[in-house]
This record gives C-alpha cells, sequence and structure tokens, in this order.
C-alpha cells in the first residue's frame, strides 16, 4: 500500500512555484557592464556573446530600453584601451577615465538606477595582476590596499552606490570603510560587497573583455583556492567583520555550497550576493548552441539554484533577457 504522496503537493504548476522560499523579481538583478575610453564604441566581446564594450555616448541607448524594462542596478568594470597602464593603476581612477564618466553619466540619465563598481588595478596594471607589486613579482599588500581604498574612494565620490573590491586583498575592506567614513560618505554612497573570489581558471572571458591577463603569473596567491571550504569561511568571516555590508560569492554556480553556508551559518544577516562569471555565463550560451539542452531552460535552472542556496542579489550577464522572460 502507497503510504506517502510528495507529487500531489507539486502537481499544480503554481505549487511548484510555492516550493522556493523565495522567487525572482527583477529587482534581484544586476547587470555587468563593461565600459572602454573611446566614448562611442559599440564593440562585440568574441568570448562572451551578446556582450559588448561600450562607450559612454551609447549608454543611453543601450541602456535606456533595460531600465524602462525594469533594470534596476548594473555593475561596471572598466576596460581602458587607450590610457597608459603602470606598476600602480594610476589610470584605475583617472577623473576622465570610462569608470568615473560612466558613473557620473549614468547618474544623470537614471536618477533610479543603482550604480555599483568593480575596484580593481588589473585593468589598469602594466603587469596585469590585481594589486602592486614587490621587485619578486609578489604582491605587496600593504600598498596595494591603500591603492584600492584610493580608487574606491574616488569611484564612491564620482556618485557609485556601491564599490565591489575584487582584488582580494588582505585588509581592503577595513580600508575602504574607514576611507569612506574620513570622506563623510559612509552613510550614503559605498556599499561595499566583499568578494569571496575564487577559482581562477574561470575567468578567461572576462580577461580577454577587459584586458586583464597577468603578464607573468597568475593569481593564485591572492584569489581563493577553489578545494578550501576552511578558508573561504575565514575570507567571510573576516570581510564581516570589517565592515562588509553585502557578501558576494563569485563564480556562483560551482560555489553554491559556500553560498548556503554563508545564509544558513557564517553570515545569515547580510543581504548575499553571487556572481554568475563571464566563464559561467559562456558556458550556459555554448551548450544551448550545441544542443545539449534549452538557453533559457538552463539559464532559469542556473538562477533559481543561486536563490535556493540563499542568494537575494544576482549578477549575471543573463540579466536583460531575464527582464523579458519575467514579463511573460
Ligand atoms: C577583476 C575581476 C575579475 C572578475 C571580476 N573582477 C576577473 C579576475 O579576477 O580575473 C570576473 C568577472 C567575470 O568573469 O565575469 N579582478
Ligand atoms: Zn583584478
Amino acid at each position: 500500500m502507497q503510504r506517502s504522496i510528495l507529487q500531489g503537493g507539486y502537481h499544480h504548476p503554481l505549487a511548484r512555484q510555492w516550493q522556493g522560499r523565495r522567487q525572482l523579481t527583477k529587482n534581484m538583478l544586476m547587470y555587468p557592464i563593461f565600459i572602454t575610453d573611446d566614448p562611442h564604441a559599440e564593440v562585440e566581446i568574441a568570448s562572451l556573446p551578446g556582450q559588448k564594450r561600450w562607450g559612454i555616448e551609447k549608454l543611453a541607448g543601450f541602456l535606456g530600453p533595460l531600465v524602462q524594462k525594469g533594470l534596476s542596478s548594473v555593475i561596471l568594470f572598466g576596460v581602458p584601451l587607450l590610457c597608459e597602464k603602470d606598476g600602480r593603476g594610476t589610470p584605475a581612477d583617472d577623473p576622465n577615465g570610462p569608470v568615473i564618466l560612466a558613473i557620473k553619466r549614468l547618474r544623470e540619465l537614471f536618477p533610479s538606477l543603482y550604480v555599483a563598481t568593480d575596484v580593481c588595478l588589473c585593468e589598469y596594471t602594466s603587469h596585469g595582476h590585481c594589486g602592486l607589486l614587490n621587485p619578486d613579482g609578489t604582491i605587496s599588500n600593504g600598498p596595494s590596499v591603500a591603492r584600492i581604498a584610493q580608487v574606491a574612494i574616488a569611484y564612491a565620490q564620482a556618485g557609485a552606490h556601491c564599490v565591489a573590491p575584487s582584488d582580494m586583498m588582505d585588509g581592503r575592506v577595513r580600508a575602504i570603510k574607514q576611507g569612506l567614513i574620513d570622506a563623510g560618505l559612509g552613510n550614503k554612497f559605498g556599499h561595499i560587497y566583499a568578494y569571496c573570489q575564487r577559482g581562477y581558471e574561470c575567468y578567461l572571458q572576462y580577461r580577454d573583455a577587459a584586458g586583464s591577463t597577468p603578464s607573468f603569473g597568475n593569481r593564485k596567491c591572492y584569489q581563493l583556492p577553489p578545494s578550501g571550504r576552511g578558508l573561504a569561511r575565514r575570507a567571510i568571516i573576516r570581510d564581516v567583520s570589517e565592515g562588509a555590508d553585502i557578501i558576494m560569492v563569485k563564480p556562483a554556480m560551482p560555489y553554491l555550497d559556500i553560498l548556503s553556508e554563508a545564509k544558513t551559518s557564517i553570515a545569515p544577516d547580510h543581504p548575499l550576493a553571487c556572481y554568475q562569471v563571464s566563464g559561467e555565463y559562456a558556458m550556459v550560451v555554448a551548450g544551448a548552441r550545441a544542443g545539449v539542452y534549452d538557453l533559457r531552460v538552463m539559464a532559469e535552472e542556473s538562477i533559481e539554484c543561486m536563490i535556493r542556496a540563499g542568494a537575494t542579489l544576482i549578477l549575471t550577464y543573463f540579466t536583460p533577457q531575464f527582464l523579458d522572460w519575467l514579463d511573460q
């Protein structure tokens, strides 16, 4: 005799939706955007199908229709192609550089849009590493932190609502927080999204898109090793203690266990973000093109899993599609 039936509880489509504690809404999506220094650029990124590098003069035409559809937040990545890169990443906070100009332009164009900025030096250093280097090529942490904080504060002063340091230097969250407070911005601009960033093999598309491939070596000694669960816990605990406003796990799908642990035990009182990075996006698109699955079905499933694991905010290159799909 059959004693237990679960299926009746999710036979109806609505009952299936109710199984999720939360459902995706447009406000949970943040769209990553590459901004370059040719003001009229609109250049396809070969390794990220459908994504482009944008010049600031194109932002109104590109983002206007998306804001109409309900886009509520973006995160900006600078792609300087014309500037002179150096050891300390001087172009990162150039007042006439693409990111600072884009922050100002977006705040002007779309007063309700939340503007976040990635903060890192690798797009701006001659060596392509995320911090400043010692003569032997290792990271010089103290000066890196000071420089990262300087850049983050410049973005906040330009009007960024949030700065998201992806450099993974030790102590940068505290330095940024203190810098924001000292600049009188502590209570409005510059929420800090502390990245818990790992899986350095996954960012090849990004490095192609942003021109930030290290000229030697790799990022293994500052980004977290993929296998280390304890190290991820310690990084999150540390960043919370330094004043992070949001914890962000990145990449997303391969690290849902870390996200889930943050939600249930390490940072249950913080909003949690996850970043479906370039490599994950490219993988979903490539699989669909190869006929392995339907693009929309897989994209939706990937996002549902992130929400199930605990994400309240999802950074994804699929944002424009979701703005349409959520209306259907
Ligand atoms: C810069 C940075 C990277 C990403 C975000 N900020 C690349 C990296 O660390 O190599 C990845 C974003 C993506 O892949 O979509 N440190
Ligand atoms: Zn970097």
